[in-house]
């Protein structure tokens, strides 16, 4: 049995050891190494697993080494694992965001397999949405291990090529809170057109949902959903128009250009000096 080792106790660890647990993954094949005791005692009883407070420990122990602190802190991390990792030679699994895998390996020690991962939010309730980028050291085995991680907590995509995770960073990354933002919106506006707020809520957000299912659930795009709602002359059309009046499709390509210019710059900051 594979061991899977969690370097930081996070959100994103626990949405991760949820997913997997339910998914069938028996808690004695994953660890977490975590700093606060307080979080390694929450995690143990809440999910049975084994925490430790030794990163080099962990990945001595571990066929999967999965790096969920934040991109901040995971050169320092890093570092000084090189030798334990180099002598067990683990599959790496980084979800640290803007961090590239050619940064990671070299502050490791070199030659690893690495799978770098950009998963969302929705992840915590198991409706994530992850992009994967394998570098070339990693097999094929090893490619559905990592899936196997990631799927516990959502769908996952295949990247040809690194330079694509900025993009998703910037689509799916980043894009749950450009939802959250239109969520807001529609229930402003419809607050303030004399709706209770709890209710302009409720239906912004049904809406969202509701619209998401029936886009991945219908053999119809998008655009041909919209256009089987859009009656002429009708109320829908009207509210599109003004959208378009807006520019809706150039706030998009500005919101996305502007995260995903972002992410390249943190991957230059965050690898600085490798
Ligand atoms: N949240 C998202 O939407 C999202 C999306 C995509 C990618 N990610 C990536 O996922 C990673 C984790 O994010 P998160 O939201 O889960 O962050 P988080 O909740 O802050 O989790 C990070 C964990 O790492 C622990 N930690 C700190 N220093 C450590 C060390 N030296 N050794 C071991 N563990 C250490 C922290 O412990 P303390 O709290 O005690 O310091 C904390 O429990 C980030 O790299 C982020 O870029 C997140």
């Amino acid at each position: 049995m594979n061991k899977l080792g969690i370097i930081g106790g996070g959100n994103m660890a626990e949405s991760l050891i949820g997913g997997l647990l339910a998914s069938g993954h028996k808690a004695s094949a994953v660890q977490v190494s975590e700093p606060d005791k307080n979080r390694r005692e929450q995690l143990s009883t809440k999910y049975g697993i084994n925490c430790l407070d030794n990163n080099s420990t962990l990945a001595g122990q571990s066929d999967l080494l999965l790096f969920a602190v934040k991109p901040q802190l995971l050169r320092q991390v890093a570092e000084p694992l090189k030798q334990a990792v180099q002598a067990k030679h683990p599959l790496i699994i980084s979800i640290a965001a803007g961090i590239r895998s050619s940064d990671l390996d070299l502050w490791l020690g070199g030659g690893l397999a690495i799978v770098r991962v950009m998963p969302n939010t929705p992840a915590l309730v198991r409706a994530g949405a992850s992009g994967l980028y394998a570098n070339h050291l990693v097999n094929n085995l090893q490619r559905d291990l990592a899936e196997s991680v990631l799927r516990s907590v959502g769908i996952t995509v295949w990247l040809e090529n690194e330079a694509q995770m900025d993009i998703v960073t910037a689509l799916s990354g980043s894009g749950p809170a450009y939802i959250f933002r239109v969520i807001e919106a529609m229930e402003e506006a419809a607050t303030q057109a004399g709706l209770e707020r709890e209710t302009s809520r409720l239906l912004a957000i049904e809406t969202v949902l509701g619209a998401a299912r029936l886009a991945i659930e219908s053999n119809d795009s998008p655009a041909e959903l919209r256009f089987k709602v859009t009656s002429p002359g009708g109320t829908t059309e009207k509210g599109l128009q003004q959208l378009e009046l807006g520019n809706i499709e150039q706030m998009f390509a500005n919101a996305i250009n502007a995260a995903m210019n972002r992410s390249r710059e943190m991957g230059d900051e965050l690898g600085a000096g490798t």
